[in-house]
């Protein structure tokens, strides 16, 4: 996919800066020609000749270039802007972030942001207090909002010593989520055109303002299967309840809290092309809500319950034609008979089923193991759960 693809590295000033050079050969080693952008600090930790002799081309710094680069003018940063199908800034430092979103254009790298005409994948790198800041969690955010498509940094070991999230992913990394980027933007994919309803997460039913009943989700799968179906080229809405992860990149996302809001929300984008509604929905919620805390000696032993809407059945029926809902279902036994079972009392198309007693499977793993269930298909997946987000994308649409 990047054979003949001009990438355009953007290098910042993070210890990472060293990584990029071998992410340059792993872009060429893909068959796309590389060009190096670098900001002045990014030259304190590598040379910028280890770049120009890589890239075979001068590496820009400045926006003035000096006299060896031939050929070139000041409006540089506006031809390379135009030369790039797909520009990748990695490391980025919270420092070249900030003024990304903010529009500045202070040097090479900046200026060519601005300019730029194709898609930009952001790689924030840094210290993990630095990635947790306020101001970076803002930054990010307006990121995402701006539409550039950001890859978050890993957990480990960092340069400062300590452990923390903001580790520059391994250029292999890097490499394929690039080019997962350029297939979607550059061969549409087989979901363009198409808007995607996701759900994912848990809902919180509140008994009191302290106390909820809820379940173990994570919201890994349902987010995965949102990034799978951005990869494949669709508009994706990504509906979620309350969870620890960062909101994938290039979609729209609205967080809610019950099952209620979660239905209110789904109602909104209800004519879909797809729905895929892999949150985990609480069942029932309190009948009684306490607005203050309840004390522990008034506390009654008993919760009344009252059943939340089923929202993937409110949507199978009144389904429109052509319209594709995909449920998912967590078992602890008849996992068969229960899927095929919700798969028509429904309506839906599709339902993804997993047992919780198959191991490395259910909430909170990074793997899964599902049976697939269609209205004349059955499939077994296992693999991580980015893996089968794209294998179920792929088998129920054909894309491969
Ligand atoms: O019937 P069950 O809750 O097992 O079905 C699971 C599927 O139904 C999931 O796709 C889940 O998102 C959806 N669901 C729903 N509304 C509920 C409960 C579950 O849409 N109240």
């Amino acid at each position: 996919m990047l054979s003949g693809k001009r990438i355009l590295l953007g290098v910042t000033g993070g210890i990472a800066a060293y990584k990029a050079a071998f992410l340059l050969r792993e872009f060429q080693k893909a068959g796309a020609e590389v060009r190096v952008a670098m900001t002045p600090s990014a030259t304190r930790f590598v040379g910028a000749e280890t770049f120009s002799s890589l890239s075979r081309h001068p590496v820009a710094v400045d926006i003035f270039p000096d006299s060896s680069d031939s050929g070139d003018s000041w409006t540089r940063h506006i031809q390379w802007g135009e030369w790039a199908d797909l520009f990748v800034i990695a490391p980025c430092t919270a420092n070249t972030l900030a003024k990304i979103v903010h529009g500045l254009a202070d040097n090479m790298l900046t200026s060519t942001v601005l300019a730029a005409r194709c898609p930009i994948l952001i790689c924030p790198t840094m210290d993990g207090e630095m990635y947790q800041a306020p101001a970076t969690r803002k930054n990010l955010e307006q990121a995402h909002n701006l539409g550039y498509h950001v890859l978050e940094p890993e957990e480990g070991y960092l340069a400062s010593g300590l452990e923390g999230k903001g580790r520059l992913p391994e250029p292999q990394q890097i490499l394929q989520y690039s080019t997962e980027l350029i297939s979607s933007v550059y061969t549409g994919g087989v979901l363009a055109g198409k808007t995607v309803l996701v759900t994912a997460g848990p809902t919180r039913e509140h008994i009191d303002p302290v106390r909820f009943i809820s379940n173990p989700s994570t919201g890994k799968m349902g987010f995965a299967m949102a990034e799978a179906a951005r990869q494949l080229g669709a508009e994706v809405i990504l509906i979620h309840g309350p969870v620890q992860l960062s909101p994938p990149a290039g979609m729209e996302t609205i967080e809610i809290e019950t099952a209620q809001q979660l239905f209110e929300a789904v109602k909104t984008y209800a004519d879909a092309d797809i729905v895929i509604m892999s949150a985990a929905v609480a069942d029932f919620s309190p009948s009684e809500y306490h607005e203050q805390k309840v004390k522990k000696e008034q506390a009654e032993s008993e919760i009344k319950l009252t059943s939340t809407p089923d929202i993937l059945s409110w949507l199978g029926h009144k389904k429109r034609d052509g319209q594709v809902l995909i449920g998912f279902a967590m078992e602890t036994e008849n996992l068969l008979e229960n899927a095929s079972r919700k798969l028509n009392e429904k309506n839906i198309d599709w339902i993804v089923a997993n047992s919780l007693t198959e191991p490395g499977a259910g909430f909170a793993v990074d793997t899964n193991a599902v049976l697939l269930l269609g209205n004349s298909r059955q499939e077994q997946l296992s693999g991580s759960k980015k893996e089968l987000a794209r294998e179920i994308l792929d088998l129920i649409f054909n894309s491969k």
